[in-house]
């Protein structure tokens, strides 16, 4: 049986008494409304760990002023049943007061320079502070000895190795595959906010996700490929805020540099706003 805890004493003396027990522990950070990418973060964890927390935690540090806060999926009932299903042994829901005692204006926060400043935090301006706000909180409440991440936020994986590394946590980071749907569309919780018609059309970055691969396998140069990359999208119906091919830690790449190389796409279908990647 999952236990459901909302007091952090609660949550100190069971992972307490794990570790007196020297069991590994596991954690997994999510906003809720879960799907099989998440339940398959807790699976990872699970082979990691003896013991798994998942937290639900909708955080609102890290949604800018016109984003989705107040209307982000709220499922509580369906996530506590999907984690029971996929192994995990506490959810962790703390409280917007827990988690921010001292008022969100009052908040000790994490910023990360460099990583956190390109692409998504570029668009998303003080978004991946607000994730290295909370995830630190969280990782200082659960304590855990391993944590996994999705490699579906790409940069958000990059900026908390980062922040372990920099701030010497002692917690083992795991990055998680993608989890598609049938046709290829990355599952995310912001995917039920597309209508009927745009649904099949979002499968359209994946597409082109793989066509950008292939161009630049192909010799074509990093221009071309991010600007036809921009122009199918476009085509498509999207509003593109970046298409672009990067080094594994997100530098810039030289046309026929060799080595590991990741496309990322972030791009707007009607009021939704998407994005995926794909790491070659
Ligand atoms: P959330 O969007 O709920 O995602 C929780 C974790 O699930 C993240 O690590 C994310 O990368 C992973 N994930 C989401 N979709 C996935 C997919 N299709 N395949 C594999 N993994 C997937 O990311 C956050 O929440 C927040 O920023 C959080 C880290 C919890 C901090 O608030």
């Amino acid at each position: 049986m999952i236990e459901t805890l909302t007091e952090l004493d609660t949550l100190r003396a069971r992972v307490n008494g794990w570790k007196r027990e020297g069991l590994r522990v596991g954690f997994v950070p999510t906003m809720g409304n879960l799907h099989a990418g998440h339940y398959s973060l807790v699976m990872l964890a699970r082979q990691y760990a003896d013991r798994v927390v998942s937290s639900v935690f909708v955080n609102p540090t890290q949604f800018g002023p016109n984003e989705d806060f107040t209307r982000y999926p709220r499922t509580p009932e369906a996530d506590t049943t999907g984690l029971e299903g996929a192994g995990c042994d506490v959810l962790w829901l703390p409280t917007v007061e827990s988690m921010y005692p001292f008022g969100i204006e009052l908040a000790a926060r994490i910023n990360v320079p460099g990583v956190s400043s390109v692409l998504e935090g570029a668009h998303r301006p003080g978004h991946f502070d607000g994730v290295c706000t909370v995830v630190t909180r969280l990782f200082n409440q659960v304590q855990p000895d391993v944590a996994a991440f999705g490699k579906k936020d790409f940069q958000q994986l990059a900026v908390i190795r980062q922040m372990v590394t920099d701030l010497a946590v002692p917690i083992e980071i795991l990055g998680g595959s993608i989890v598609r749907e049938s046709d290829g569309l990355a599952m995310s919780s912001r995917n039920q906010y597309l209508t009927a018609d745009e649904r099949p059309r979002a499968a359209e970055i994946r597409r082109t996700l793989l066509a950008m691969r292939e161009a630049m396998v192909g010799g074509q140069s990093l221009a071309a490929v991010e600007a036809e990359a921009s122009r199918r999208l476009a085509e498509a119906g999207f509003e593109v805020d970046y298409a672009v091919v990067r080094r594994p830690d997100l530098g810039m790449l030289q046309d026929g540099s060799p080595g590991a190389k990741v496309s990322l796409v972030a791009a707007r279908l009607g009021k939704t706003r998407l994005i995926d990647n794909l790491e070659w």
